[in-house]
């Protein structure tokens, strides 16, 4: 079996659906559910017996090590993580608990585990870490995309607590041996996205009629890729990756953040359109910039294509059509995420007018 982390979260809980839908290995999914992680994700799995959900910190090392010796995983796939930029700049200290300490204590009790494994066991085990273009930081508009061997830059607190944890990761390799591989993905969306990112707040604020808010002017860009190619990806690198390698993972989809909102709005208009006859275009709105805001990212995907045949199956306008359909489809869904919780951080975030 498979110890997953983070996995109620968006793609934790996109990965761990593909995983048991494809293969009858077992998941232990270890999440402290704070407000992004949400069983409801995995309702279609309560009776599974693959699934083993545990609600737990991957800061408390006696869960993990008891974990570890109960179950005896061949893998970690490690998604959990703080991972919303504007929280970060109103809230760096969770993001430095989780992201940082989180992986070094997984790091750490995955080290502890392998020590007691028989040679064969330690050979085939992997822990992957799951990181971000990020860290990479802002790119010009004429610079190449991302390739794995781009230096550091992170602007954000965001940015660099997972920059933090890649270190670790990496150190870990060299001076344990740790079998780690690390993969550097670009802008996720699909279904079971936290609607406080671009595209579900979008969609969601668009049908209650309420303001898409844009900051600043709108033209920074983003490499769009469909949750299900990134969990494809990371599937890949679990099978044949290299400990010790990264690997980049983009949708070859570079977008303005005013061209994303722009295509959602006419898919809604489509879809469901609004009941006055308006497009939903008409409710964009200019606000205040994101502080040390990132122009532009995108991602040179050529090493996974090479080494391990993977390239993105969905196009943006296939993939953002099926998320589309998806929030509309699951109306209670969103009504369900929309807890008081969610309430404050829209009002800290946009004030109380939103
Ligand atoms: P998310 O915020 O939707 O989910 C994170 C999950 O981690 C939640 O279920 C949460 O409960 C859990 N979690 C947080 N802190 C924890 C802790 N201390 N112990 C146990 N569980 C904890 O995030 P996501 O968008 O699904 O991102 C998953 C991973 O992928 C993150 O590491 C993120 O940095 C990375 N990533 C995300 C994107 C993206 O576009 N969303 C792109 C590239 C990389
Ligand atoms: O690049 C990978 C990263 O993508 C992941 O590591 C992060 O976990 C994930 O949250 C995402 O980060 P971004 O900051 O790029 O995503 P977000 O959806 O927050 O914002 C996308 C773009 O849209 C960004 O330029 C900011 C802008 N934006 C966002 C919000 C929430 C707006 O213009 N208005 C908004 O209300």
């Amino acid at each position: 079996m498979i110890l997953v982390t983070g996995g109620a979260g968006f793609i934790g809980a996109n990965f761990t659906l593909d995983w048991l839908h494809a293969s009858d290995e077992p998941i232990i999914n270890l999440d402290k559910l704070t407000y992004a992680g949400n069983l409801e994700n995995l309702a279609s799995l309560a009776n599974d017996p693959r699934h083993i959900f545990v609600r737990g910190d991957i800061c408390d090392r006696a869960l993990i090590d008891s974990l570890l010796a109960t179950h005896q995983p061949r893998a970690i796939v490690h998604f959990a993580a703080e991972s919303h930029v504007d929280r970060s700049i109103h809230g760096p200290g969770e993001f430095l608990r989780s992201n940082v300490e989180g992986t070094f204590t997984l790091l750490e009790a995955s080290r502890a585990y392998l020590s007691g494994l028989d040679e064969k066991a330690r050979a085939g085990f992997r822990f992957h870490h799951v990181s971000t273009d990020e860290v990479y930081g802002s790119l010009s508009p004429e610079a190449a995309p991302f390739a794995e061997g781009h230096p550091y830059a992170p602007n954000s607190p965001y940015s660099a607590s997972k920059a933090a944890s890649d270190h670790l990761a990496r150190a870990w390799h060299k001076t344990y041996g740790l079998p780690v591989t690390t993969s550097h993905c670009s802008n996720n969306y699909g279904p079971f996205h936290f609607p406080e990112k671009l595209i579900p707040l979008v969609i969601v604020n668009a049908l209650a009629g309420k303001p898409l808010p844009i900051y600043g002017d709108g033209l920074q860009v983003r490499d769009w890729l469909y949750v299900g190619d990134h969990c494809a990806a990371i599937c890949r690198i679990l099978e044949d990756g290299r400990p010790g390698e990264t690997y980049n993972i983009g949708g070859w989809n570079e977008m303005s953040n005013l061209e994303i909102v722009r295509q959602v709005c006419a898919l809604l208009d489509e879809l469901r359109p609004r009941a006055d006859g308006q497009p939903y275009r008409s409710q964009m709105v200019h606000v205040a910039d994101r502080p040390g805001h990132d122009r532009r990212y995108a991602i040179d995907a050529r090493k996974m294509e090479r080494e391990l045949g993977w390239r993105p199956k969905e196009t943006f306008a296939s993939g953002i059509r099926r998320t589309v359909h998806w929030y509309l489809e699951h109306e209670d869904w969103v009504k369900n995420v929309q807890s008081g919780a969610y309430q404050e951080w829209v009002t800290k975030q946009y004030g109380a007018e939103s």
